[in-house]
């Protein structure tokens, strides 16, 4: 099927490049903004990639999407290329990535359970599972939509012979060396052995005590953070524009999320809970459990290569409500929640003199 080849005038106005091209893979595509557990989710016969998987289109975005891949016990998915950015977080499993740069030597590293690694831009890849018993899952986050939408010629980002030397030039250390910290709460690395053993910083910016890791990795527009609640403690709520997207690791909590002028809606958090809130959705975590609310966060804009304001809505102090602008219900809700757990809320007054 030529997707470039409208028949009438529904195809040629209906439809993004993306949305055709991802029909024709055939495999689940889950919607929404709210994925109750990741882990649970059904996958499909993935043909072009040689495994399982499923799309995640969250957030009502077509910038970045999330994509789910299993690799077979024992096996490998197919080597590709490509020129989309992608960031991946290994769910379940262990195994091992070759990945070559056109001219240079192929550099291997091993994974297993929440490691962490991106993808060079259009450098070779392949996985493999390292179990002959149990399949791997991984958790790409990628600007696959952005990419394909823009030059919608799916040969051209699938099949370039463009290098990207100035980004990785087939260095032996490049998934090895830790990386490099900017400023107070920045890290610059390629692989994270394991994001939960990854050390943060408090940041006290969106919550009180709040522990905090942006992460900027192989030189990619897209990035994430890592981001720790403290027991009995909150986030302020926020808001900005769609493309993020927040993976429960650890720990109990909720979301309570609503567009300005309307109600709000609680999300109940459990690890693999995914959160993608909408454009302009003020959103805000909380931790209810009786240990850290562990949490990545996937975003469009990594700290290196943006600045931060391009997200914000408004541009101003709106995009950030602080604990003593909340509504009441806001801790009334997060009172109750803590009273079925027996834990005990932190000292509020405290909050305020630290902020
Ligand atoms: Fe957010």
């Amino acid at each position: 099927m030529d997707l470039r080849q409208p028949k009438n005038y529904e195809e040629w106005r209906g439809k993004s490049f993306y949305k055709r091209w991802q029909h024709k893979e055939g495999i689940p595509v889950y919607t929404g903004y709210f994925i109750e557990d990741v882990f649970a989710l059904p996958l499909g016969e993935w043909e072009r990639k040689g495994g399982r998987g499923a799309y995640l289109n969250l957030g009502g975005q077509e910038e970045s999407d999330l994509q789910l891949t299993e690799i077979p016990r024992g096996g490998s998915l197919k080597p590709e290329r490509h020129l989309f950015e992608e960031i991946i977080l290994v769910l379940d499993g262990t195994g091992a990535t070759t990945i070559r740069q056109e001219g240079s030597q192929a550099r291997t590293f091993e994974w297993q359970p929440r490691s962490l690694f991106a993808v060079p831009l259009n450098a070779w890849h392949q996985h493999f599972n390292g179990s002959a018993t149990e399949a791997a899952r991984l958790l790409s986050y990628t600007n696959l939509p952005l990419t394909l939408n823009l030059y919608h010629n799916d040969d051209f980002v699938f099949n370039n012979a463009f290098v990207f030397s100035d980004r990785f030039k087939g260095e032996d250390d490049y998934f090895l060396k830790p990386g490099t910290k900017w400023g107070s709460h920045n890290w610059e690395t390629n692989f994270i052995d394991d994001v939960l053993r990854f050390e943060l910083a408090l940041w006290n910016e969106k919550g009180f005590q709040i522990q905090h890791m942006r992460l900027a990795m192989a030189d990619n527009v897209i990035g994430c953070h890592l981001h720790e609640i403290q027991v009995g403690t909150y986030d302020q709520a926020h808001r900005h524009r769609p493309g993020a997207h927040v993976l429960i690791l650890e720990g109990k909590g909720y979301e309570l999320c609503w567009l300005e002028g309307e109600a709000k809606t609680k999300l109940d958090f459990r690890p693999g809970s995914i959160f993608a809130p909408l454009n302009a959705m003020y959103h805000q975590h909380f931790n209810s459990g009786k240990s850290k609310l562990k949490q990545i966060a996937f975003r469009s804009r990594s700290p290196k290569w943006s600045a931060g304001e391009q997200e914000l809505v408004t541009g101003d102090k709106m995009d950030l409500i602080r604990y003593e602008n909340e509504d009441a219900e806001v801790r009334q809700i997060f009172e109750n929640e803590l009273r079925k757990e027996g834990v005990s809320i932190v000292d509020f007054q405290q909050v305020r003199e630290s902020m």
